[in-house]
């Protein structure tokens, strides 16, 4: 059916749309149309049976007529935006839905986000379509600025492409236009691949840029796939990349398909750009490190960093996402190795840190042992950045163990911002303090050990004291429940969606203080300070009706304080 609406625009406004053809569509006419009168703007003669991106910018005000066809039309992403305002109006969405024109700016986010009854109130997530890396963070003036792998066409991974939104203080959120798109139309050579991870570097003449990897038309998941590095630089407004070169493009020996997800930094005592890489060499994950003179031309130094042995025998396949800075007077490597499973706990997606010495171009921890990172296994892809005073980090809350339930507009999540430090040779990760200003009120204590929550709103509680043997249910509406207990000198997580396969459980320590954020399904866990963080997503428990805590003996002396917190995106 031919749909048609009035729409008000003004110079500069600009419309960005995903779209295909429906399934067995037969346009007689074209399905898509912007009109000023009678002249035709813009028009989609015929649409492909895969999501292609179409783009309409405007000179000149006026008022337009869109017109579009609902029953050829298949759009999965639309909004508008104006690079005149877009820093205070971010974007405003838009759906063809009914055969009028639906607008959703940044005044309706706050319902949108409460609507679903799993979006945690507290982290990002994107407005609609898959998310999983947090890429490109930086602070430019007053504004965070985060990229994230995004992958608009659906809420599986696909096409990668980087999304965008920008922050005051990295808990409320602005949405921008999608940042980068793959180098190909991949849908339509029904290839994966694209605008794979990277991180943004500020050059010392303040002038930012991204490395990143574009992973070229790929045809199998899991090998025979190409990956470059690229440098790409912003327009001086942060919205779109106007220069993109590629910078890196063959393997060291020994390096075959994985060479991926760049950091770059300036290294002041040597004089010279430095780049490393996730890889595998000779099928050990491993880091690259990579040298430059101009941040264009690089050459390979060396191997940073192989993986024990015990990775390879564990199914890891390369390195993934490292990050490595330099904190407190030590250098931090952060590592994933995808495709590993721990034999004695069945967890995967494991995150680890060493810490240690950076001296021309080698690296030497301090201990041999690596630092896992959050024994929960949903962080993943942490990605760390200065801000002038501070280093802080995001991660990805998924694992690929549970997948959300159906009927979700969106897939992926971000960690709560993450203040990072080292104490005593270790990483150390605790929550940035922003959240305090969403704290809403005290939770009701109807007694010494039980706490009612605000049902949907996200919680903040913390432990201290004799805290040996202690146990924290939090039990849904439904029925559902988490279970937080100090075993033996471990942590450990239950989730309703846990069968006992796999085991949540720290390493062994002696717990003195611990915080938890319970949003939405979301579990964040800092002990001792952020000495150990142990983070879960559950898709069956939405909202918390009860918690429930248990001390480890009758005499056991418990301080505990509770806190409703409000949304972040109010
Ligand atoms: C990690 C990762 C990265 C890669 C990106 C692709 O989750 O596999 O190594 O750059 O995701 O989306």
């Amino acid at each position: 059916m031919l749909r048609r609406e009035a729409l008000r625009v003004t110079e500069g406004d600009r419309f960005e749309m995903w779209a295909r053809a429906k399934d067995g569509a037969e346009a007689e006419v074209a399905p898509f149309v912007i009109r000023e009168g009678e002249r035709v703007l813009y028009r989609i003669e015929q649409l492909p049976p895969y999501f292609d991106f179409y783009a309409y910018s405007h000179f000149g005000h006026s008022e337009l007529v869109v017109e579009w066809d609902d029953n050829a039309l298949d759009v999965s992403l639309l909004y508008r935006f104006n690079e005149a305002d877009v820093a205070q109006e971010g974007v405003t969405f838009m759906s063809l839905e009914g055969g009028k024109i639906l607008m959703n700016g940044r005044q309706q986010w706050p319902q949108w986000y409460a609507a679903e009854s799993g979006r945690p109130q507290l982290r990002f997530s994107p407005f609609k379509g898959w998310m999983n890396d947090p890429n490109g963070l930086c602070r430019i003036g007053e504004r965070y600025h985060l990229f994230y792998q995004y992958h608009p066409n659906g809420i599986d991974w696909g096409p990668m492409h980087w999304g965008h939104a920008v922050s005051d203080d990295l808990y409320s959120w602005l949405h921008y236009p999608v940042f980068q798109h793959p180098e190909r139309n991949l849908a339509s050579l029904g290839a994966t691949g694209g605008a794979f991870s990277g991180n943004a570097f500020l050059d010392k003449d303040g002038s930012l840029s991204f490395y990143y990897t574009e992973r070229l038309p790929a045809y199998d998941l899991f090998k025979d796939y190409r990956e470059v590095q690229k440098r790409m630089r912003p327009s001086s407004n942060l919205v779109r990349p106007v220069a993109n070169e590629l910078v890196l493009e063959r393997t060291p020996p020994g390096v075959t398909h994985d060479f991926r997800d760049p950091k770059v930094w300036y290294d002041e005592v040597d004089g010279l750009y430095r780049m490393v890489l996730g890889s595998a060499v000779d099928g050990d994950a491993a880091i690259l490190l990579y040298n430059s003179d101009d941040g264009n031309e690089w050459t390979f130094a060396s191997v940073l960093y192989r993986a024990p042995r015990r990775f390879r025998e564990g199914g890891a396949r390369c390195a993934e996402c490292p990050d490595f800075f330099f904190v407190d007077g030590h250098w931090v490597l952060i590592v994933g190795f995808v495709g590993f499973n721990e034999a004695e706990t069945g967890r995967h997606n494991l995150l680890y840190a060493a810490v240690g010495d950076f001296r021309g171009g080698v690296f030497v921890p301090h201990s041999d042992e690596l630092q896992e990172l959050d024994f929960g296994t949903d962080f993943y892809a942490m990605q760390s950045f200065w801000d002038g005073h501070r280093q802080l980090a995001l991660a990805w809350l998924f694992n690929w163990e549970f997948r959300k339930p159906e009927g979700s507009v969106y897939s992926g999540e971000l960690s709560l911002p993450r203040l990072l430090s080292v104490v005593d040779g270790r990483l150390r990760m605790q929550p940035e303090l922003g959240y305090r200003r969403l704290r809403q009120k005290r939770l009701d204590r109807p007694s010494e050990s039980r706490i009612i929550p605000s049902l949907t709103n996200a919680v903040e509680l913390t432990l201290r004291g004799d805290l040996g043997g202690v146990q924290v249910v939090g039990t849904a509406a439904n029925g559902a429940a988490f279970k937080l207990a100090e075993v033996a000198g471990r942590l450990i997580i239950e989730m309703p969606e846990d069968d006992g396969k796999i085991v949540y459980r720290s390493g062994v320590f002696s717990l003195t203080q611990v915080t938890v954020f319970f949003d939405r399904g979301v579990l964040e866990i800092f002990a001792n300070d952020g000495a150990m963080c142990g983070t879960r997503r559950s898709y069956r428990m939405a909202d918390l009706a009860n918690i429930e805590i248990t001390k480890g003996t009758e005499t056991a002396n418990l301080d505990i304080e509770a806190w409703s917190l409000r949304s972040a995106w109010e």
